[in-house]
């Protein structure tokens, strides 16, 4: 059922980090990305596919985790994401690509539920992680997607009008993410 992979399709922190994930996967997701609708069909999206220990470490310290969560500064070694999917704009072609670029990551990370993996896309990154890819320079970078084998339980909270929408850990380690009920999104009906 889509409404079962789309609930499973959360964001991920921790996981298997011993647990690799192929090029060909990797290709495959990127594949579904490139699949997705794109404004006046320009396609300017570009990727960067890492799977090798040493070009994640090198990664590693230029991504921003969970911000809402002032106590963790990111999944530790072993926790670490086995992959990364590094989401760039070709600025010779647009200027922007955010619709674009959350189409194509949500057909991603879909596919990656599908396949049992997890991930999370990161948008706050240091700008130097741009030196450690040696990019062109028409070559932007949007969002990395980190990716992997999930070692966490993320649950859904259906919260309501006034909730706090601030993800949060319980005692468990269980991360929770609330989300506004469907009542309080739809705005209008006409039946
Ligand atoms: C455009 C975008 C940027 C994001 N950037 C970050 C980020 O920099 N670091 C992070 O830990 N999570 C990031 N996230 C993940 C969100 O925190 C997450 O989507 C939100 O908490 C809801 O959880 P869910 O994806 O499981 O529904 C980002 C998500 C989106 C859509």
């Amino acid at each position: 059922m889509l409404y079962d992979l789309i609930r499973k399709t959360r964001s991920f922190r921790r996981f298997v980090e011993e647990e690799p994930i192929a090029m060909e996967t990797l290709r495959y997701l990127v594949d579904l990305a490139r699949l997705g609708g794109s404004a006046r069909n320009v396609q300017p999206l570009k990727y960067v596919l890492v799977n090798t220990p040493a070009v994640r470490a090198k990664i590693f310290p230029h991504l921003g985790w969970a911000g809402y969560l002032k106590e963790w500064s990111g999944p530790k070694e072993g926790e670490r994401p086995a992959a990364y999917i590094v989401c760039l704009l070709d600025t010779r072609l647009s200027k922007e690509a955010d619709c674009d670029l959350g189409i194509a990551t949500q057909n991603l990370l879909l596919g990656a539920a599908e396949k049992g993996l997890g991930g999370c896309r990161i948008a706050s990154l240091s700008p130097r992680l741009r030196d450690v890819l040696e990019l062109d320079d028409h070559l932007q970078v949007l969002l990395v997607i980190a990716l992997g084998k999930p070692a966490e339980t993320v649950s859904l909270n259906e919260q309501g009008p006034d909730a706090d929408i601030k993800y949060w850990r319980d005692a468990a380690q269980v991360h929770h993410v609330p989300k506004r009920s469907l009542q309080d999104i739809i705005a209008g009906e006409y039946d």
